[in-house]
């Protein structure tokens, strides 16, 4: 694992930024696998820009979302579809076709589930983003998820609606379940982009490092991944 310790977000976003600005530079059909929550908002702003500024191009990546809540359509504006097109797609040249989500709204989950996991084998990552749940989780994977898990229903703790609700009008009208990629999902990409900021990730971050590898602390599993690279400010890493 590469830990690298910034001063603060914006300089968080700017560094994972670049590592993605590169990747799709030298790769320009590259995979990127894409995850959604404050963390990632910066740096795909810095690539809005970049896109923008200096032309980086993605009319031929295509992009794999790590979630989505069950029961909102892709219009919803709380919706992990939603979230992908204000913040990144809608300023970025990329084909809408080229990018994927499983689909909240899906009337049979289990079918969404394998369709999702059937398109991850034709598209393997060159890199997946994540963020950090408070309580160790990545993507929606919750502790207790087995490490073989695919793309899979979620019911999301306590713990998650409550730190999700902060962007709802209300608790109530946070989902409570979601689809997510599994574990071993995420373990496929060739490589991982974690960014993470904030005090309150500060003990997970110490476990995802430092811990023993357990079910109990989902992103502690990344310590088996050949390709991690986790950008996190100094509160975030104030427990190294
Ligand atoms: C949600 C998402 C995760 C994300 C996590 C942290 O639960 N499903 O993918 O990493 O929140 O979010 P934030 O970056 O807002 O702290």
């Amino acid at each position: 694992m590469k830990v690298i310790i910034t001063e603060n977000y914006d300089e968080m976003s700017k560094k994972a930024a670049e590592i993605m600005i590169d990747l799709v530079k030298s790769n320009p059909n590259a995979v990127l696998g894409l995850a959604t929550g404050s963390s990632p908002i910066g740096m795909y702003q810095y690539m809005a820009k970049d896109c923008k500024e200096n032309g980086t191009s993605y009319k031929n990546v295509s992009t794999v979302n790590l979630d989505e809540y069950v029961g909102l359509t892709a219009d919803h504006d709380q919706s992990y579809a939603y979230f992908m097109r204000s913040n990144l797609f809608d300023h970025i040249d990329i084909d809408l076709k080229n990018t994927n989500l499983p689909c909240g709204s899906a009337p049979d989950t289990n079918a969404e589930c394998d369709r999702y996991n059937t398109l991850l084998e034709t598209k393997k990552q060159d890199v997946q983003v994540l963020g950090l749940g408070s309580n160790g989780h990545i993507g929606f994977n919750e502790p207790g998820t087995p490490l073989d898990s695919v793309t899979h229903l979620v019911d999301l703790t306590e713990n998650t609606i409550k730190d999700n609700s902060r962007l709802f009008s209300s608790i109530d009208e946070v989902p409570r379940q979601a689809l997510s990629m599994g574990i071993k999902n995420i373990m496929n990409a060739k490589s991982i982009l974690m960014v993470v900021s904030g005090k309150n990730k500060a003990e997970a971050v110490r476990g995802m490092v430092k811990g023993e590898i357990t079910t109990a602390l989902p992103a502690s599993v990344l310590q088996l991944h050949p390709f991690v690279t986790i950008i996190c400010d100094k509160d975030a890493a104030s427990l190294l």
